[in-house]
């Protein structure tokens, strides 16, 4: 089976699918940012049957077609989604799949409710990302756009992931929304979004409040299927 993974990042996922697929099977990772494309080659060059390119999910053009066309969370960064699912489309083999994973971020929450500061934050977060043209409800919008492509057997399901506090992986899936205030957030008041003090203080609260408070997060997320005609 030949897989190809449009936004692989590091290559975390792809390499797990390149050892389901076993030495048969081809995978190939694919994305636009050339660093992550060395990391991943540099973290997965034991697999033979794994490879990794430089590409844009907005222009794919490959000489291969494959049997599965993958996208996990890389279309809510994308400006034209439904070019680039019409994209993936075209690399799938007649009977193969294109799967996409993706984010509802607008229907995210934290139980109890997260500090004043943080959902500030959060809600400037919301803004800039639809002000770049970027889908705060992507998974609820991939079915339509799967349709569009001319996929067939358009399926959508649930995949949210739910972070209980005192289960396995809790502080890895709450860790996110600090690094993601420390990554993107210097672009947020770059752009006078926020400012600095803000910023500063949805950290502080949202650890604190991570640590102490906070019983359930769910990042809400669907996963979508289709089939080449
Ligand atoms: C949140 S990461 C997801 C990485 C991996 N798929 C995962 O789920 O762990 C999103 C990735 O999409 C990539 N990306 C964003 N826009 C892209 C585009 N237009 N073409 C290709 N890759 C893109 C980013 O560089 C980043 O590596």
């Amino acid at each position: 089976m030949s897989v190809l993974d449009v936004g692989c990042g590091t290559g975390a996922i792809t390499v797990c699918i390149a050892r389901a697929v076993g030495g048969e099977g081809l995978v190939v990772g694919l994305d636009r940012d050339a660093g992550m494309i060395d990391l991943a080659r540099e973290q997965h060059s034991g697999e033979t049957n794994l490879r990794f390119e430089v590409g844009d999910a907005l222009d794919l053009v490959s000489k291969e077609s494959f049997d599965v066309v993958a996208a996990a969370r890389t279309l809510q960064w994308v400006s034209n989604p439904g070019l680039a699912v019409s994209g993936m489309a075209n690399l799938t083999k007649s009977g193969g799949r294109v799967v996409v994973l993706d984010y509802n971020h607008g229907q995210n929450r934290w139980e109890p409710e997260a500090p004043a500061e943080f959902l500030a934050f959060y809600s400037a977060f919301l803004k800039w990302r639809a002000d770049n043209g970027w889908d705060n409800e992507m998974g609820d919008h991939l079915p339509a756009m799967f349709e569009e492509a001319g996929l067939l057997e358009v399926e959508s399901q649930e995949a949210d992931q739910v972070a209980e506090c005192g289960s396995a992986g809790f502080a890895e899936k709450v860790e996110l929304w600090p690094r993601v205030i420390e990554n993107i957030g210097i672009k947020l008041i770059e752009a006078e979004y926020i400012d600095e003090d803000l910023l500063h203080s949805a950290r502080i609260r949202f650890e604190d409040f991570a640590a102490h408070t906070l019983k359930t997060q769910v990042l809400a997320m669907k996963s979508v299927v289709g089939r080449k005609a």
